[in-house]
């Protein structure tokens, strides 16, 4: 998980200052990793919102697969299915 955290705070915590203090609080499941139809939020805005995050430069491949990783190997809320 570090290489997660290290790309969060390089390339989101300047403007998700809770990045910073509270990691957990955008990282869970109510949160930044809701699902969004059938994506999280979280990947979502990496992957196919018309506002991508980050909104300046964005991601490099591999940060952009650092965080989808991470996002695959948490449990996300599925419904049961
Ligand atoms: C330059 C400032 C900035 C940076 C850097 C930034 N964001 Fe954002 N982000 C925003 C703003 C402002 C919003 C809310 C406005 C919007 O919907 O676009 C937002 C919204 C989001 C949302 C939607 C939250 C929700 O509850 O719907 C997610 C997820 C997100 N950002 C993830 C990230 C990630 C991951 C990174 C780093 C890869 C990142 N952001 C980098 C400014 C930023």
């Amino acid at each position: 998980m570090a290489r997660t955290e290290a790309v969060l705070q390089n390339r989101c915590s300047s403007c998700h200052t809770e990045l910073t203090s509270d990691p957990g609080r955008l990282l869970n499941p109510a949160q930044w990793l809701r699902l969004s139809g059938d994506l999280t939020v979280l990947e979502t805005r990496l992957t196919r919102h018309p506002r991508r995050m980050p909104p300046g430069e964005p991601l490099n491949a591999g940060e952009l697969d650092t965080l989808l990783q991470a996002i695959q190997e948490r449990p996300t809320p599925t419904g049961g299915g």
